[in-house]
């Protein structure tokens, strides 16, 4: 590859602002933003029904977008495409009429990889990331054998190194036992820990409310960063044994009162969500809180899904506790009638509720409640996800293919903004594993990692669109407003006018050499 590249005539989208520009890029990294007058801008790019990009960011220049840059409208925002390129005129992308994006840093994916691959595999979901906007994932730690030691950390490494398209970190688990070799998952390279206290895919289990006071303890004092998923599992367990009783006749009131004195069946939604009962999340998401908040260590939520979790985080952060929350796009755009259309191609855990859970997530959002956004793609083989029968099924959607797509088009109703959109699914995330100094945002020093997005296209969702082993997708059948043009990681184009161009040059960023101080 050519160490330079300009990304010429877009309209540049930051975790703050929006106006027409080009990016120059050389030797991976971001060099310059030339910021240029757009055509149209003032009064006249004003349109209704946009997005609703942020006003408050005009900032003193002539040169700011305005409140309106119009997402799938008939005349995007051009700018002037007169910048002077660098000398090659190949090393020009030109993102005439597009929006250019930091590439999406995706903080919860499952690749499988290894022991699950039937499932997915590195190639694969780093692919899909790929084609999805998404340039950085962290990659989750329930694959087989689980991340529970330094060792199967580095095999891991080991068994993905050179296969990637994106950049990547691996997490570790927590399990019951594993206390003593956090440490040395740390020092292997763990960019976070994953505490599963609820029974999901691969069933790890974790310590016990005794146990993890030490556990919090140490994560905090090593430094690195803590994920939890918040489903309480004496809770699910209880309930699941309760459905199982109940569909084979025994069992009392809860379910007479659930069912209006029908028999509840496996193939309804309805018998699903009595399995994992609201009180679960909200209990979990609530002690975890207090243990953040007890221990003074640092907690991320991952996957909020109801609202009474987001009122405990609420009063949690407003209490001072150091916590912080994700939410994934199938929690902000189903309810439960989607998943009743749907059938169990769209279970996942936590499941999807109703609207009303669905209001509260996008105001927890808004609010600074919930901090950020991630896919939780959690892709399964054909065999185990087509059943028709809710507790037989697996858990877990596909997702960091079209997440980016999907909120594009969530930005289109009004429901984000585009700077949001940068904020929540890239920016924080940086933030929150520490390399917002490389990542996660458009501007001189950063990565060059950018997708090029044409708000005018359309993307339909099919089988082979897909990358995902996998395909399926609850989205699937579905258009899109929007569609990923370019990829690039770290200067290198690995989506071109929609297709992989091959590379896979996706690094372990633990691995990575540190960045050159600024003086160089
Ligand atoms: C995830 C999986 O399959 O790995 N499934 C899911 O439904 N979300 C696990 C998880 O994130 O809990
Ligand atoms: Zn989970
Ligand atoms: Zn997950």
């Amino acid at each position: 590859m050519s160490a330079e590249l300009l990304i010429r005539g877009g309209t540049i989208v930051t975790s703050e602002r929006t106006f027409a520009g080009d990016v120059r890029v050389r030797d991976g990294r971001i060099v310059e933003v030339i910021e240029r007058p757009m055509e149209g801008s003032g009064g006249d790019a004003r349109s209704g029904g946009g997005v609703r990009a942020d006003g408050d960011a005009r900032t003193g220049g002539d040169v700011s977008v305005g409140s309106d840059v119009r997402l799938g409208g008939d005349e995007p925002a051009v700018g002037d495409a007169r910048a002077a390129g660098p000398a090659n005129e190949e090393n020009v992308l030109d993102a005439t009429g597009m929006y250019v994006l930091p590439g999406l840093v995706d903080l919860h994916v499952h690749f499988r990889d290894p022991g699950l691959t039937d499932k997915e595999d590195f190639e694969t979901g780093t692919a899909a990331a790929a084609l999805g906007g998404v340039t950085t994932v962290l990659d989750m730690p329930n694959t087989k054998p689980p991340v529970g030691s330094a060792s199967v950390l580095r095999q891991k490494a080991a068994a993905v190194a050179g296969r990637a398209y994106v950049d990547y970190k691996l997490y570790g688990v927590i399990t019951e036992h594993n206390l003593p070799l956090l440490a040395e998952m740390a020092e292997a390279g763990a960019a976070a820990f994953k505490l599963f206290l609820g029974p999901t895919t691969g069933d790890i289990k974790a310590p016990g409310w005794g146990k993890l006071i030490e556990v919090f303890e140490t994560v905090r004092d090593l430094n690195v960063p803590l994920v939890v998923h918040a489903e309480d599992r004496d809770v699910i367990e209880y309930w699941e044994k309760r459905a199982a009783q109940r569909t084979m006749g025994v069992g009392g009131g809860f379910w007479h009162d659930v069912y209006d004195f029908r028999p509840p069946s496996d193939e309804e939604y309805s018998t699903f969500l009595a399995t994992r009962p609201r009180f679960g999340e909200a209990a979990a998401t609530q002690t975890v809180c207090l243990l953040a908040a007890m221990t003074n260590t640092p907690v991320h939520i991952a996957h909020v899904s109801i609202k009474e979790a987001v009122d405990v985080i609420r009063q949690a952060k407003a209490a001072g506790a150091p916590v912080s929350a994700e939410t994934c796009p199938q929690y902000l755009t189903l309810t439960s009638a989607d998943c009743r259309r749907l059938g169990p191609v769209s279970k996942v855990l936590p499941p999807v509720r109703e609207k009303a859970d669905q209001e509260a997530l996008w105001q927890a959002l808004q609010d600074g409640v919930i901090d950020m956004i991630a896919s939780d793609h959690a892709p399964h083989e054909a065999a185990a996800k087509e059943s028709p029968s809710w507790s037989k099924a697996a858990a877990g959607l596909l997702g960091v293919q079209t997440m980016l797509l999907v909120l594009l088009n969530e930005a289109e109703q009004g429901r984000l903004t585009l700077n949001d959109l940068v904020r929540w699914a890239s920016r924080r995330p940086a933030e929150l594993f520490g390399f917002d100094d490389e990542k996660g945002d458009i501007r001189p020093g950063l990565d060059a990692d950018l997708v090029v997005v044409d708000p005018r296209r359309e993307t339909t969702v099919t089988a082979e669109w897909l990358q995902s082993k996998s395909k399926n997708s609850h989205l699937i059948g579905r258009t899109l407003r929007g569609a990923v043009v370019h990829t690039i990681v770290r200067g290198h184009v690995v989506v071109r006018d929609g297709r992989l161009t091959g590379l896979r040059i996706g690094r372990n960023l633990f691995e990575r050499a540190p960045a050159p101080p600024p003086y160089v």
